[in-house]
């Protein structure tokens, strides 16, 4: 790109409003922002726990290496396998839940196959599908009548259909219904092949939405990102054999990576054999969530959300950005969410609830919100 071009879109940007910056959080904020759902990542005592835990042995901070040479420590192997027992299908570990989502798609479709995508899917789904070369087909956010009328037109015209969902949505903290795209499979006699993302939904629902709805057989692949309530990094990507095969051999963004290094996949480890002892705090999850929905709803500020993630829709970027700066200036991190991650004109607030919210805090903030909705006009 020619660098006059990168000025103009620059400067387009800060006319509208929606110019991205990074900046250093160093002052002490209630955290509205961190994807960090059930705390994990805070707890102190977690991370005394698993160096204890793991003090004798060499967990290195970095691989040095791909998975294909010599990165596939046995830390990783014994993750694998035990995610494999769970899941019942078989697992592969990559270094970000971007990667996954891309990798699979565009080495395991090709120009010949349709993919059927949720509207709001992930930017990476939506990369994957780009790279793969497939044609692309958008049903209407979480609309299954409208998925079905796509399958209907199409799938006598195509013999590799992926449909693609992610479970819980975080830009409107809405749900999609495992259960019913897996009828949906039924119904179309496995014409299609269904790949569901639980970035949002992995430990906020135990081991994720398709474990919980007992759906694990009828979906093909699941994406499960590791940087929200998993407190990590990495992903792991549960599949059938022939497809773990294909992507060790041809999959682009698995073979040319350092893998991740073997102290972040010794703490993967420690976080996942402990999912199941986490019920408190996802109780005190769903608690929180509803007292905020109610009390917003007593001081009529509309959300569409049914999960921890609150959207607030404000509209217009000048009005967001207006209200989030005076909420981060009375000590609150919360930033405003724009196009292109939500349609124009949408631009909202996004409440990230954790379980070690209060309602004491909830109260303030969400008076203080109140306040600014109603003069910032
Ligand atoms: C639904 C969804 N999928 C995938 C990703 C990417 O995961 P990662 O951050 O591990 O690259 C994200 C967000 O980060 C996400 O929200």
């Amino acid at each position: 790109m020619r660098e006059e071009d990168i000025i103009k879109e620059l400067s387009k940007l800060k006319k509208d409003e929606n110019y991205r910056s990074l900046k250093s959080i160093d002052k002490k904020y209630i955290n509205f922002s961190s994807n960090d759902y059930l705390g994990l990542n805070e707890d102190r005592e977690l991370r005394i726990e698993f160096f204890e835990k793991y003090k004798n042995v060499d967990l290195m901070f970095s691989s040095s290496s791909s998975r294909l040479l010599s990165g596939t420590y046995p830390i990783i192997i014994k993750l694998e396998k035990i995610l494999e027992k769970i899941y019942n299908k078989k697992a592969l570990l990559f270094n970000s839940g971007y990667d996954a989502n891309t990798c699979l798609i565009e080495t395991l479709f090709y120009k010949n196959s349709l993919i059927i995508s949720d509207r709001y899917n992930h930017s990476s789904i939506y990369a994957g599908i780009k790279a793969s070369e497939a044609k692309l087909l958008r049903y209407r956010h979480l609309d299954y009548n409208h998925l079905e009328e796509i399958l209907k037109k199409y799938s006598l015209e195509y013999d590799d259909i992926l449909v693609v969902s992610e479970t819980i949505y975080s830009m409107d903290g809405d749900k999609a219904d495992i259960k019913e795209l897996v009828q949906l499979k039924n119904k179309y006699k496995f014409k299609f092949k269904l790949l569901i993302d639980e970035a949002h939904s992995f430990g906020v629902s135990g081991y994720g939405e398709c474990y919980e709805a007992d759906a694990l057989d009828l979906v093909d692949y699941i994406v499960i990102p590791l940087g929200k309530a998993g407190a990590s990094i990495g992903a792991y990507v549960l599949m059938d054999e022939l497809s773990k095969e294909y992507l060790i051999n041809k999959g682009r963004k698995f073979i040319y990576t350092t893998a991740l290094p073997p102290i972040n996949v010794a703490w993967n480890l420690f976080i996942l054999e402990k999912i199941e002892k986490f019920d408190f705090r996802r109780e005190r999850l769903i608690e929180i969530s509803e007292y905020t929905r109610n009390l917003l709803s007593k001081y009529e500020i509309k959300t569409i959300s049914t999960t921890n993630i609150i959207s607030i829709v404000i509209g217009e970027n000048q009005r967001v950005n207006r209200i989030s700066e005076n909420l981060q200036e009375k000590g609150y991190l919360i930033y405003p969410i724009k196009e292109p991650t939500v349609p124009k004109g949408t631009a909202r607030l996004r409440v990230s609830l954790t379980a070690l919210h209060t309602e004491e805090i909830i109260q303030k903030f969400v008076e203080e919100l109140k306040y600014e909705i109603d003069n910032i006009l």
